[in-house]
């Protein structure tokens, strides 16, 4: 595939369970120039667990960023040490996730009311490692639902030497919401961003939440220097696609036949490694969206690759029911 000619300003969201390795190594074979994101690490499973499989990815992925939780300085900034010391491009302090188990050890959307103890990470971090550190939050949280609240967030952690803010675009309710509908329920509200980047020019501001189309992307980046995309980007990989070439009009986009087929060499080495064809095929099942063949793909993959003996011959026999020109 050959490299994107420029940087695109679109970076996939780090989305727990969803962007593993596998779906960015896929999702690297639509989008040569976007920023991909882990999902969610803990700082505590670095330091307690079997941190090099948690941290390992293909070089193909980059440009990638570890997205960390945590609260702890020392721990995170072992985290940042260790995921810079693999290869990654950046690492990203999540402020953003609302869950409770989140909130009981005391980071992800919380850390909005606890700005000093985010900066206190933040700096930690910046000394264990020469890749930038970076932050990813809401527009406010609870009652704190203010540009004035923002700012004063943004402005403590620029004070640490932060200059990457990602911000999705609606507060997180952290009681009486579960994840999903804090994703849904509380209105977006690009302007709160808009105003960031307009009042901190200096910083890089990139907005994330809602974003489904080109269209849409061209709009924002008129305010704003790139556009996070999360759950559009997983349910129709091939809009990756869409958006680099718009960026890009000298790349040639693969048709989603190539992805597949480009697919395999991969699916069989991770086979031989252990890996389940299952675990890699379930972030495919969204390529076809929108294209004559899709229900079919989807159910083909979903009824048959979680078989023991399953290999990519059943994507190959998937590809030979679709039709010809997707
Ligand atoms: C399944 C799922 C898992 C998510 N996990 C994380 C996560 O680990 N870290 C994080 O900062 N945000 C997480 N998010 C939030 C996304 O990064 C993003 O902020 C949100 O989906 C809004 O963007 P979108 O409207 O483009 O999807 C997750 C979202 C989804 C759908």
């Amino acid at each position: 595939m050959p490299e994107s000619e420029k940087r695109v300003p679109v970076l996939v969201a780090p989305m727990m369970d969803w962007t593993d390795r596998h779906c960015r190594y896929f999702l690297r074979l639509l989008s040569p120039g976007a920023q991909l994101y882990t999902e969610m690490v803990t700082a505590a499973a670095i330091h307690h667990g079997d941190y090099a499989a948690l941290l390992e990815f293909d070089p193909s992925e980059h440009p990638v960023a570890l997205q960390l939780g945590g609260s702890d300085p020392g721990m995170m900034a072992e985290a940042a040490r260790r995921g810079a010391k693999f290869g990654y491009d950046e690492i990203n302090i999540n402020v953003g996730c609302p869950s409770d188990r989140v909130q009981s050890g005391q980071f992800g959307a919380c850390l909005m009311a606890r700005p000093e103890v985010v900066a206190e990470c933040l700096q930690a971090m910046q000394s264990e490692c020469d890749v930038p550190v970076t932050v990813k939050t809401r527009i406010g949280i609870d009652d704190e639902d203010s540009y004035g609240f923002l700012r004063r967030f943004v402005d403590t952690q620029r004070e640490a030497g932060c200059r990457k803010f990602i911000v999705h675009a609606r507060i997180a309710i952290l009681e009486g919401l579960s994840p999903k509908e804090n994703r849904s329920v509380p209105p977006l509200i690009y302007e709160r961003v808009f105003q960031l980047k307009r009042d901190l020019p200096e910083l890089e501001i990139v907005l994330n939440g809602g974003i489904k189309s080109v269209e849409q992307v061209d709009e924002v980046l008129e305010h704003v220097d790139g556009v996070m995309i999360g759950r559009q980007a997983y349910h129709d990989p091939y809009f990756l696609a869409r958006l680099e070439r718009h960026f890009n009009p000298g790349w040639s986009a693969p048709d989603r036949h190539s992805v597949v087929v480009e697919m395999i060499p991969y699916i069989e080495k991770e086979l031989a490694r252990g890996e389940r064809l299952g675990r890699i095929t379930r972030h495919m099942l969204g390529l076809f969206a929108g294209q004559p063949g899709a229900r079919a793909w989807r159910r083909y993959i979903s009824e048959n690759s979680f078989r023991d003996d399953a290999g990519p011959e059943v994507l190959i026999d998937a590809l030979d029911k679709m039709p010809v020109a997707a």
